[in-house]
């Protein structure tokens, strides 16, 4: 394939319990039923809670499995808890291995690699970083084999924090270190990314969407599908909005195209709390 239309959903937050964020999902199914990309990929926090509900993960796989196009997955910190940061506070669900493989019970994967149009596509599990189980380990091996066969391609990276705010050099603050992939991982990562020509990250988790380029890398931030936050819970930073992202890959080169879906409505977290 010379050609790779990819869409990006992220942040869907599914419960069967929350009609209004099934509702959002429903209208961005519409959508890729009428867009028809070679592939889905949801970038994580796929379930409403998933640490303390499979059903919610199962929930959010059904209506996955609905679509009519392949999908692939990453984790989020909803889906299998938080990683622990340098100097934030401890998260309420930290990651764990069961958490871990219990989302790929259902979920089936928690990161891959493949190779389209004259790319290398990596998908990381960012919520193990820092919690030194095994598997962490175990992905930092992998990710060093997969980028040790990238063979000059370029690389498009989905992963669910973002790996910073501006800057590989940007602080790390208590007040957003949950936000980012923490250090000192963060640096780990970005060094073994610096071996390939790293062109694109993608990644969901603060519910805003943003598109900004450092280096010749760009960094598209997903907004989320289900519900944007307010300012009065979370900083404004870049759109706060409810949407999509869509790519074009050739190679050699590739396109980005902030969307809606029709009839995709903006929800306010609150309002999805009052609901419950
Ligand atoms: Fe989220
Ligand atoms: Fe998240």
């Amino acid at each position: 394939m010379t050609k790779f239309r990819l869409t990006q959903i992220s942040d869907t937050h599914l419960a069967r319990r929350l009609q209004l964020l099934t509702d959002n999902f429903h209208r961005i199914s519409e959508h890729i039923n009428a867009t028809r990309p070679d592939l889905v990929i949801n970038s994580g926090d796929l379930s409403f809670d998933g640490p303390t509900s499979r059903g919610d993960l199962e929930f959010a796989k059904s209506l996955h499995e609905a679509l009519p196009v392949p999908c692939r997955y990453l984790p989020g910190n909803h889906d299998l808890g938080d990683n622990p940061t340098a100097i934030g506070p401890v998260p309420t669900h930290p990651a764990t291995e069961p958490l871990r493989q219990s989302f790929i019970d259902v979920i089936g994967e928690d990161r891959w690699r493949f190779d389209e149009a004259g790319w290398c596509f990596i998908g990381l599990n960012s919520l193990i970083m820092n919690t030194g189980i095994e598997s962490e380990s175990e992905q930092t091996d992998w990710l060093a084999g997969q980028l040790g066969s990238v063979n000059g391609k370029p690389v498009a990276l989905f992963i669910h924090k973002p790996l910073y705010l501006d800057t590989p050099d940007d602080p790390e603050l208590e007040s957003s270190a949950i936000r980012y992939v923490p250090q000192p991982r963060r640096k780990q990562l970005i060094e073994m990314l610096g071996k390939v020509d790293l062109r694109l990250v993608a990644s969901g988790h603060v519910h805003q969407r943003r598109d900004f380029t450092f280096g010749h890398t760009r960094h598209v931030w997903a907004p989320s599908a289900g519900f944007k936050i307010s300012e009065a819970r979370q900083e404004l930073i870049g759109i706060k909005e409810t949407g999509l992202v869509e790519y074009r890959f050739a190679p050699d080169s590739f396109e980005v195209y902030h969307v809606r879906a029709p009839g995709q409505i903006d929800i306010d977290l609150d309002d999805v709390l009052k609901a419950m």
